[in-house]
């Protein structure tokens, strides 16, 4: 038998995913993934970009690059995350393999075995796979609406041995599709001040707003830069170019970058220098924000039909809130449901979702179920709803 590490030992495969191995029927209509649509990517834009590249350029996207990031796109991806006003110059910024390699990063930097750490609940599965696999001990607080409970927040924040860190995804939360409230983000930005918990701030749907008027609300904690608490800031290049290029970033107080590169470097020495060298001109080129305004005009569109069908099919007895932006709806069952039977029986009818337990760190809450729209057509989502309803209806009456 393999000696295999403590770590590692304790990753199991959930009955979820075997479940979901019934779900890769061609005929079934998934609203498991959180993966944009294959057609939406902009694939002639980026054929015509990188057709124009000067030869130095391509063959340096064949070649090695520095542990940060190549200095081409690190520096247009200032430029873009500064028309946020996110403190670039502040901060030191690296470009990750994805963002998740964002997440193994810090996990590896702050946490030793038994460390505590704070996410939300629910909490997106990759931060809770990456924490888990340094060996922390998560405590996840409650969201509603609005944000983190706050009271939590402030008991856990008073604690002699205070967490190594706070973790949150407060726009278009992934599964709830919660946005904060700015009053939420101030009152979480004075618990923490002062107390040496630093906070990593997930910004992985950015851009994908659906509503004017929440735009106040969509601005970085980082970029409010606050005295007294180290924000790690993280981004990716997967929802507003492509997941394929596994690109992200993060923007980190300077001590906490160091650790950070030094950890980088042993994990893969460099992001993939094609991928950068492709974001770049896509950024370079201008073409980025309008090609984020047109995905965010079709994920609109696609939500509106998912509200649509829900309030037409699902009981009343469901709770769910409408999308602000990003690509989930997080539907809560009645206290005591759960929703493994519920997933099997909308299987056999040919439809797929992700039940909620997946998104406990506890693995354990489940009458909650977490539906994406981001890649169906209005004509998927208008079969795969009732069948998805059909199956709350026959398991929760
Ligand atoms: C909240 C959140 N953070 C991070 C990621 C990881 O994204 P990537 O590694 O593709 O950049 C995802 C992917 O779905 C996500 O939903």
């Amino acid at each position: 038998m393999p000696r295999f590490s403590a770590s590692v030992s304790a990753l199991r495969s959930s009955a979820i995913r075997e479940l979901m191995s019934l779900a890769s029927r061609p005929d079934i209509i998934s609203f498991a993934g959180g993966m944009p649509g294959n057609e939406l990517f902009p694939v002639e834009a980026v054929e015509e970009l990188l057709g124009g590249l000067d030869l130095k350029t391509k063959q340096a996207a064949f070649q090695y690059g520095p542990t940060p990031g190549l200095p081409s796109l690190l520096e247009s991806l200032s430029g873009f995350l500064e028309q946020k006003g996110l403190p670039v110059q502040k901060n030191r910024l690296m470009i990750t393999t994805g963002s998740q390699q964002g997440l193994s990063i810090l996990a590896k930097a702050f946490v030793d075995p038994g460390d505590r750490v704070l996410t939300e609940y629910p909490c997106f599965i990759g931060a809770i796979a990456a924490f888990r696999s340094a060996g922390a001990e998560i405590r996840s607080i409650p969201v509603d609406n609005e944000g983190l409970d706050i009271a939590i927040l402030q008991e856990e924040a008073a604690r002699p041995d205070p967490a190594k860190f706070l973790y949150i995804t407060p726009y278009f939360h992934n599964p709830a599709g919660i946005l904060y409230s700015s009053e939420r983000k101030q009152k979480l930005i004075e618990t923490l001040q002062g107390r040496d918990i630093p906070l990593i701030e997930d910004d992985a749907y950015a851009g994908l707003w659906f509503h004017e008027e929440y735009r106040e609300r969509l601005k970085p904690i980082k970029a409010i830069d606050p005295d007294g608490i180290d924000v790690c800031y993280m981004g990716s290049f997967s929802k507003i170019l492509g997941p394929g290029l596994r690109l992200g970033w993060l923007l980190a107080p300077p001590a906490i970058y160091e650790k950070c590169e030094l950890i980088k470097q042993s994990a893969d020495a460099c992001s993939p220098s094609f991928s950068q060298v492709i974001a770049d001109a896509f950024i370079r080129s201008g073409r980025i924000g309008p090609y984020i305004t047109s995905v965010r005009q079709e994920y609109r569109r696609r939500a509106a039909c998912m509200t649509t069908a829900l309030r037409n099919h699902l009981p009343e007895y469901v709770r769910w809130s409408e999308p602000r932006g990003g690509f989930y709806i997080w539907l809560t069952l009645p206290e005591g449901s759960d929703s493994t039977p519920i997933l099997k029986l909308a299987i056999d009818g040919g439809a797929v979702f992700v039940t909620g337990n997946t998104f406990d760190p506890e693995g354990k809450r489940n009458n909650t179920m977490r539906l994406s729209y981001c890649n169906n057509t209005p004509e998927e989502i208008e079969r795969g709803i009732p069948i998805i309803a059909r199956a709350i209806r026959d398991v929760c009456g």
